[in-house]
């Protein structure tokens, strides 16, 4: 592939990377959780260039990105229990799950031909101005390898996809850190993977529990929750209090580290700078081990993500 552009993340910029989309590119973007790496949903040559550049398995379905509700009623049908989530908590970090419309004209590989399609309007200026200018839904997985670590700033992005994509969009490094809670509603209401929306607000707009995943059992329903993900190139090991044989420790809190996620235990810091530290530890080439974290509020996605980057390696 030719030489990848960098986008300036303003008006200008965002109208060219807008164009490369429709022109069928490939374009890695910021949102609030961390960077995609976009196609133009509804072009299945374009889909097929994500999967190529990420080396991501067929099965493993992409989340479609909209720039407001009207987009998002064109795709999937909304059902009133999914209108309210999308009132409550969009533009924000829940990506639903919903019956995909007949007409929605969507390529296939975007749902690996599943009948559901993943819907997401991000709460990031910058990604929803390239949305809105692209004017088409934009399917986006996280801009990195498939099976590594996530990308929160532009140049992870290059630094893992570099020659292998249209372009990026340079803008800031991501605020949320972790990828979206992905929810879907039947036959009723369960986290699929969780994020910065907890299952907690979501029963609270609902009026209704919500099923929430068990730590120890790989699910299923999402195609892409595999044990192993989010892997980093040395072994990790989670629960540390001290550090072992040579390893590296990651602190939080009252556990110092050789590097902290956050020395005063803000889990917000936490999953803000947790995949940074991963990447900048990793490549020491040594074991990394890191403290535990509260497993509630966003913490529960924080763990997630530590057990599945600890687990045995596979690919998603
Ligand atoms: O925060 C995010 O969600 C980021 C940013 C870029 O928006 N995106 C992201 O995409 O994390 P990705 O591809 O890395 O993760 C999408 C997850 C995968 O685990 C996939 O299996 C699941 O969403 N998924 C997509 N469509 C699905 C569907 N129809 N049913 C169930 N799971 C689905
Ligand atoms: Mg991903």
């Amino acid at each position: 592939m030719s030489d990848l552009i960098p986008f300036a993340p303003n008006d200008d910029g965002l109208a060219q990377a807008a164009h490369l989309l429709r022109a069928g590119g490939t374009v890695a973007f910021p949102t609030e959780t961390v960077y995609g790496l976009g196609a133009d949903a509804t072009n299945p040559a374009a889909v097929a260039a994500i999967y190529a550049a990420k080396g991501r398995p067929s099965f493993n379905p992409l989340i479609a990105h909209v720039a407001d509700i009207d987009m998002a009623h064109r795709l999937v049908d909304i059902s009133n229990t999914a209108a309210r989530l999308m009132q409550a908590f969009w533009p924000g970090d829940l990506t639903l799950v919903l019956p995909l419309r007949p007409d929605a004209g969507i390529a296939p590989a975007v749902t690996a031909d599943l009948p559901t399609l993943a819907v997401r309007m991000p709460n990031h200026t910058t990604a929803l101005t390239l949305l809105a200018k692209a004017g088409v839904p934009v399917a986006a997985p996280s801009a990195n390898p498939s099976g590594r670590i996530s990308p929160t700033t532009a140049q992870h992005v290059i630094d893992g996809l570099g020659q292998r994509i249209g372009g990026v969009v340079m803008g800031a490094a991501c605020t949320v850190g972790v990828e979206s809670t992905i929810l879907t509603l039947t036959p009723t209401p369960r986290i699929l993977r969780p994020g910065g929306i907890t299952a907690g607000q979501i029963a609270a707009v609902l009026g209704q529990s919500v099923d929430e995943p068990q730590a120890h059992v790989t699910d299923i329903t999402a195609p892409g929750q595999l044990t192993s993900h989010y892997a980093p190139t040395v072994p990790l090991r989670l629960n540390a209090t001290d550090a072992r044989d040579g390893e590296i420790l990651i602190g939080f809190g009252d556990i110092p580290g050789t590097v902290s996620l956050s020395p005063d235990g803000d889990m917000g810091h936490a999953a803000a700078t947790l995949f940074t530290i991963l990447r900048r530890y990793e490549a020491k080439g040594k074991p990394l081990a890191i403290a535990p974290i509260p497993d509630h509020g966003i913490g529960v996605a924080i763990n997630d993500r530590l057990r599945r980057a600890a687990a045995p390696r596979q690919k998603d």
